[in-house]
């Protein structure tokens, strides 16, 4: 297990040193920016989105570790998917932070946060990126992670 926890480490500080998908989206369709009030950070998440597929996102912004790589994680599982299945992937995310589902039931990276789950107050941290990214499908500009 603690094999397990430290892949899980391993995943986490590595897409933080080296995220993917940061920038501007110039021709995004949609775009909200996301504020945890615990700390005052923000990110923003623009995805260009055709044919009901998100062909490209990106994130900027500032925030901890787990904030960064959980966005990064999130872009590179949602590159090509459709909005239904970023939604259902958001679900899944919320059900492994907060507890409701076992790491097993979940895809690969996602897994790595499971960890989140023993630090209540680092829930916010990870959901933001995800948080943000429903705002963004859902048209609302500006989202504050009042809920886990
Ligand atoms: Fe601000 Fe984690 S401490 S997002």
């Amino acid at each position: 297990m603690d094999e397990l926890r430290e892949l899980y480490q391993q995943i986490i500080l590595e897409h933080y040193r080296n995220p993917r998908n940061v920038g501007e989206l110039p021709d995004a369709t949609h775009k909200a920016e996301g504020n945890n009030p615990l700390c005052g950070d923000c990110l923003e998440v623009a995805l260009r989105i055709i044919n009901d597929h998100i062909v490209d996102i990106r994130f900027r912004g500032k925030g901890c570790a787990i904030s960064q790589a959980s966005a990064s994680v999130m872009t590179t599982l949602l590159k090509g998917k459709t909005v239904k299945e970023a939604d259902e992937l958001f679900e899944r995310f919320h059900r492994l932070v907060t507890g409701i589902e076992s790491p097993s039931a979940q895809p690969g990276t996602l897994a790595a946060f499971a960890g989140i789950r023993e630090f209540p107050s680092r829930v916010k941290c990870a959901t933001l990126a995800w948080h943000t990214l429903r705002a963004a499908l859902q048209n609302v500009p500006e989202v504050t992670t009042t809920e886990e």
